[in-house]
């Protein structure tokens, strides 16, 4: 145990240095992705806000970025919701509880939850990006009397594929309205067939009054974006999370650059009109 204690306190004083986490929980979510629930050895690290990601370490494995997936606030735990991607995320998917992962963390930016009090929020997800925006809905739920109109449009590839879906009772009870979509016809599949995008035009929009948060895949932006312009929901009034290939997380390795930006420390939330002199971004 002394190790630990060693670990953590060194861990503090260098961003390089991993501090230990117990996994408490592991939850199946989907086939692909798994809910986990970790209690790292050093309270500091739950100090985070949405937006914010960690590097999550396996010794022989490596380490990969992982968007924090609960909302701010809890005592002892965070969640972690992966996708079994590769060399990391794979291993991630063995480890049971009791297991130790290796975080540095919290980095990058956040959403900025003041800035869009009073206003309505329209949150667009698309597959993963369902769990870092989980994290910022539920930490304005918390507070949903301070916001306007709340509005979550998911889209994912599949009923199967939707991420969550357990919890939308419980977000809709708290005020927010979901519309769900899936990609392609399914028979076990009642609701809305399309990507998101074929959402928004039956969106009712406050001009001027209304926010609008995006994270999917790459593909969605764009689509998502010009869709958003014809509601009138111009670039001040938009939030994007970018996803880059990172190393370091902490503007040191250059993995993550798009011309002078390091997506890991000036993102990965960006307000679209900051990203108007990088069109690589986007
Ligand atoms: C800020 C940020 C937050 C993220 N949050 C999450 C999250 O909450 N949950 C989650 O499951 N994943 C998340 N990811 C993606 C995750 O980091 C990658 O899937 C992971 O790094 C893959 O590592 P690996 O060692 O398992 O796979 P590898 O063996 O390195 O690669 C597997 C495959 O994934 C590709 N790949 C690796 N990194 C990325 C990337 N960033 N984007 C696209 N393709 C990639 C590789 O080229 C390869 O084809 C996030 C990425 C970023 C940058
Ligand atoms: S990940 Fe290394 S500079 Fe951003």
């Amino acid at each position: 145990m002394n190790l630990y204690v060693n670990q953590t306190k060194d861990s503090l004083e260098s961003p390089y240095l991993p501090i230990p986490g117990v996994v408490e929980r592991v939850v199946r979510v989907t086939e692909k992705e798994r809910l986990f629930t970790i209690s790292p050895l050093n309270p500091s690290l739950l100090e985070y806000q949405p937006g914010q990601f960690y590097m999550i370490g396996l010794p022989g494995y490596g380490e990969a970025p992982i968007s924090i997936t609960s909302a701010p606030g809890a005592e002892r735990e965070f969640e972690l919701c992966v996708r079994a991607a590769g060399n990391v995320t794979n291993a991630l998917h063995r480890l049971k509880r009791g297991d130790f992962v290796w975080v540095r963390g919290p980095f990058g930016t956040s959403f900025p939850i003041g800035e869009m009090k009073g206003k309505d929020i329209v949150f667009i997800a698309g597959g993963i990006g369902i769990v870092p925006m989980r994290s910022l809905i539920k930490a304005v739920l918390r507070e949903s009397r301070d916001f306007g109109k709340l509005t979550l449009i998911y889209g994912s590839k599949s009923p199967e594929e939707m991420l969550f879906s357990e919890e939308l009772d419980e977000w809709r009870s708290k005020g927010l309205d979901i519309e769900l979509t899936i990609d392609k016809p399914d028979p076990k599949w009642q609701g809305n067939v399309g990507v998101v995008t074929t959402l928004i035009p039956k969106l009712g929009v406050r001009q001027g009054e209304t926010f609008a948060v995006v994270i999917g895949p790459p593909v969605m932006y764009k689509f998502v974006i010009l869709s958003l312009r014809d509601k009138l929901i111009g670039p001040e009034k938009i939030f994007v999370s970018l996803e880059r290939r990172m190393k370091c997380g902490i503007g040191k390795c250059g993995h993550c650059q798009i011309n002078g930006c390091y997506v890991c420390q000036e993102g990965p939330v960006f307000k679209l009109s900051d990203l108007k002199d990088m069109p690589e971004a986007i």
